[in-house]
């Protein structure tokens, strides 16, 4: 066995001892951030000067995009060049206008927040040992033990054409009707996000949908209210290891994401609007052009936050690289072509460090390939 099987086979035996929730360890009144969670305070971390961190970030600045009139002649020359900038400075912009019904986006978070507020025992109805389960809600330990846990509670699905969702809560009773619509609806938007993307690529308009495999999935993520808000964070600094992610977030507020200049800045809530953050996967198909940005989730004292993340990745047998018309090799070592699935296994494994994977892998390759 190789040290990474092993080390997976370790940590799927300590995932499968379930502590309990985040929002059950906040309502048996504790005032302090147990040692699991917690990293040092963002002051010593240098991020910012108060506890509350107010002084550290401005407000956002990503782009945002209206996606009105994509598939009209007049205004798709526009909105290509404002994601091909977007993408080219950023890595994340917010789109509005898309065409996903507003109704929608509320029942998507009402009904889902509703659920991480039910009791616990009826949550673990849906608790899995399997860590590969399509219906699965996170407890803590939710990442590998010898990880800073993040404070949230999640609910994971992976999605599949004629799925069986006879085993899907029915407490909230709208709970399945709401998903599978939300499902579908953002299943229409990420291929016009992925053509838009391909394009402003100078790609055929399939090209990265292609890529993409018929699996999605999505993660509800429930950040309760955290007694000590500067000893932990909802998400650590990350880069997500898919093609693209599409966030909606209620209006409580809390992600960043890291600019050019290595700041942090607040991805401000804009109602309805869908925060698209450009995974690794799409950083390497555009050979570097498009990065994969680092983001991460503060939390807060106050209010709970939920927001309910689609990624979209290619199947694990896909090959994943650089198509030749993106490849100039006088600007240097060009990415490497990459399994899917050897790629997300080490991504997993290297955990979330406050790094980006894929400096280590980009030029070079896997390690243990
Ligand atoms: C993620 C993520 C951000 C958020 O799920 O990968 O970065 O605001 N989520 O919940
Ligand atoms: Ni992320």
């Amino acid at each position: 066995m190789t040290t990474l099987q092993q080390q997976q086979q370790q940590d799927v035996q300590a995932m499968q001892q379930p502590l309990g929730s985040v929002a059950k360890l906040v309502a048996s009144g504790i005032q302090e951030v147990p040692p699991m969670f917690r990293v040092k305070s963002k002051i010593q971390q240098g991020y910012c000067t108060t506890n509350t961190c107010d002084d550290a970030e401005e407000e956002s600045t990503i782009p945002v995009i209206d996606f009105a009139g994509f598939h009209g002649t007049e205004r798709r020359p526009l909105i290509l060049q404002q994601i091909r900038r977007a993408s080219e400075d950023w890595g994340f912009f917010q789109i509005i206008n898309h065409g996903v019904p507003p109704a929608l986006l509320n029942d998507i978070l009402h009904t889902h927040k509703e659920f991480f507020e039910m009791p616990l025992e009826e949550q673990m109805k849906y608790y899995s040992k399997d860590m590969n389960a399509p219906f699965k809600f996170s407890v803590v330990p939710l990442l590998p033990p010898h990880f800073i846990q993040p404070w949230k509670d999640g609910l994971t699905v992976i999605y599949s054409k004629g799925m069986d969702t006879t085993n899907w809560p029915t407490k909230p009773t709208t709970f399945i009707d709401v998903t599978l619509r939300y499902n579908d609806a953002v299943n229409v938007l990420k291929r016009e996000l992925l053509a838009a993307l391909s394009e402003s690529l100078g790609l055929q308009s399939s090209f990265i949908d292609d890529l993409c495999g018929e699996f999605q999935k999505s993660n509800s993520n429930y950040y309760p209210p955290c007694p000590e808000p500067q000893y932990a964070f909802g998400a650590r600094p990350h880069s997500d290891p898919t093609t693209i992610t599409l966030l909606l977030q209620d209006h409580v507020g809390g992600l960043e994401v890291r600019d050019k200049h290595g700041e942090w800045m607040q991805v401000k809530p804009i109602p309805h609007a869908f925060v698209i953050n450009l995974g690794d996967q799409l950083e390497i198909i555009s050979n570097g052009r498009y990065k994969s940005v680092e983001h991460r989730v503060t939390v807060n004292s106050n209010t709970a936050r939920i927001s309910f993340a689609t990624f979209i990745y290619p199947s694990k047998t896909t090959k994943v690289g650089p198509p030749l018309e993106l490849v100039n090799l006088e600007e240097g070592e060009p990415y490497k072509d990459f399994i899917y699935g050897d790629y997300l296994a080490e991504f997993v494994a290297f955990g979330i460090k406050g790094k980006r994977f894929i400096d280590h892998v980009k030029t070079t390759g896997l390690h243990y390939n």
